[in-house]
């Protein structure tokens, strides 16, 4: 039965506060007035206990590994639609009808160009940049471009900057790929599906015909239909973070990116992916096992944990599935680096350090295989999670921005350096 009410016995004093309920999930004690009832800070590093916001987007039971958008399961989004409507879904609340669906298929695919003048803003950067560099600045550069869909207190503005990161976030993306390899930018084709216009951008070139695999195009749909959101992670709640302030959204946005690339976070697919390369054969695990149940050893098993899920990762059974048909339509049969991933998968999940610290295979595991078999550097892998995560990040900061009780994001802290003392003059120190 849930309690509705907490008592905490602080300095002889009884202090009762609001326990609160969500549709599914733990129940959250409301400690918004401990400061000014007591005049104590709790203390949370990583947030490991707290709900930084109120939020209807999306749910996870990591105990049952459970991934629900608004409600509905993640493999039946990823089974059944596109990412379109799992944008429409995330941004809207519901699954759109066929005519909603057009609509927004139409208002995406329209803004899917850049100002040419953003062009210009690749070559100031080396060509060996890191594209995820590249994305930081060229997105953050978007706010001094479209200055019609700024005034965030306006709800119409709100969605059409919405809409425009949706949309120019793969034309940037490919860019970036293309000014990494030193390939002409290709433009977009609105004739072409949300993914297979994002493989068509990035593969084609100007002297051939490209058509694209509807396979592959079909994978790449369902990879950023399982990255689209994930709630409160890292980048996200750095975007809510940025725009609690009132920030323009583009600058925002950017600012998730920056947090995204870290290899705890979006980083871990290219950290992944090296770590099975650098492992390089299945006779060699064990020794990378157990530098990962090393404390003194800094290496950790890349694409393995997660802070929410203490079971498999729903996403990760998808991408798995999705790798095999990945594998197959391209007719690799024999490669290294899934023998090496699966008989690491198998041995991790059956080795007693893991699981006893709940430590199953992430997203992050398989996506990179993914990603690779169709095409991509691993200096692109956390460009695509970027590329999905947008919706998750602008459908969150929309919810921000609307929620009656939004206040700037601003933590307090557990001082622990020197109390006043007086200044020193240089002679004397
Ligand atoms: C993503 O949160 C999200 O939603 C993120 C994400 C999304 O969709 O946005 O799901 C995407 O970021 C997935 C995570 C990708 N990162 C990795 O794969 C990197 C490798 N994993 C980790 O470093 C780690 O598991 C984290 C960062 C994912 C979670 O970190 P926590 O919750 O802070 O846990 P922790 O680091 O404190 O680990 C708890 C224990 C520790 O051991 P003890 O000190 O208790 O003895 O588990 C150990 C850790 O040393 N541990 C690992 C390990 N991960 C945790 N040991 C070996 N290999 C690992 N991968």
């Amino acid at each position: 039965m849930s309690s509705t009410a907490a008592t905490l016995d602080f300095k002889g004093k009884a202090n009762e506060f609001k326990v609160r309920q969500g549709t599914v999930g733990p129940e959250v004690i409301d400690i918004s007035s401990l400061y000014k009832d007591t005049g104590a800070f709790t203390y949370d590093p990583g947030f490991t206990s707290t709900a930084s916001c109120e939020s209807k987007i999306t749910y996870i039971d990591g105990d049952e590994g459970v991934l629900l958008h608004r409600g509905y399961p993640i493999e039946q989004l990823a089974e059944n639609g596109d990412f379109l409507e799992t944008c429409y879904l995330l941004l809207y609340g519901e699954l759109p009808t066929k005519a909603q669906k057009e609509d927004f298929d139409d208002r995406v695919t329209r803004h899917t160009m850049v100002h040419e003048q953003l062009s210009r803003f690749f070559t100031g950067f080396r060509r060996d940049a890191h594209p995820m560099a590249v994305m930081c600045g060229v997105v953050g550069a978007l706010s001094a471009f479209y200055h019609d869909s700024t005034d965030i207190s306006d709800p119409h503005h709100r969605m059409v900057a919405s809409i425009r990161l949706i949309a120019k976030m793969p034309t940037i993306a490919a860019m970036a790929y293309k000014y990494h390899i030193g390939q002409p930018f290709i433009y977009p084709k609105n004739e072409l599906s949300f993914a297979a216009n994002f493989l068509h951008m990035c593969f084609a070139v100007p002297c051939e015909d490209y058509k694209v695999n509807p396979v592959l195009a079909r994978a790449m749909e369902r990879i950023f239909i399982l990255h689209a959101d994930h709630e409160q992670n890292a980048s996200t709640s750095t975007v809510r973070l940025a725009g609690s302030s009132g920030a323009n959204p583009f600058a925002c946005i950017a600012a998730g990116i920056a947090c995204l690339w870290g290899p705890a976070h979006g980083g871990a697919n290219e950290a992944a992916l090296n770590m099975l390369a650098e492992i390089g054969s299945v006779d060699r695990i064990p020794e990378y096992i157990a530098k990962a149940k090393d404390k003194n050893d800094p290496f950790r098993l890349m694409g393995f944990g997660h802070r929410v899920y203490k079971n498999y990762d729903p996403r990760a059974k998808i991408m798995q599935k999705t790798t095999h048909e990945v594998l197959g339509e391209l007719g690799i049969k024999d490669d290294p680096l899934l023998d090496v991933a699966m008989e690491l998968e198998k041995i991790a999940l059956t080795d007693e350090y893991f699981i006893e610290k709940k430590l199953y295979p992430n997203i992050d595991f398989y996506s990179g295989i993914t990603l690779k078999a169709l095409g991509f550097p691993t200096t692109m892998f956390t460009v695509l999670f970027a590329v999905a995560r947008t919706v998750g990040w602008v459908a969150q900061w929309k919810e921000m921005i609307e929620d009656p009780s939004q206040r700037i994001g601003r933590p307090r802290q557990l001082y622990t350096g020197h109390a006043s003392r007086d200044y020193v003059p240089i002679a004397k120190r």
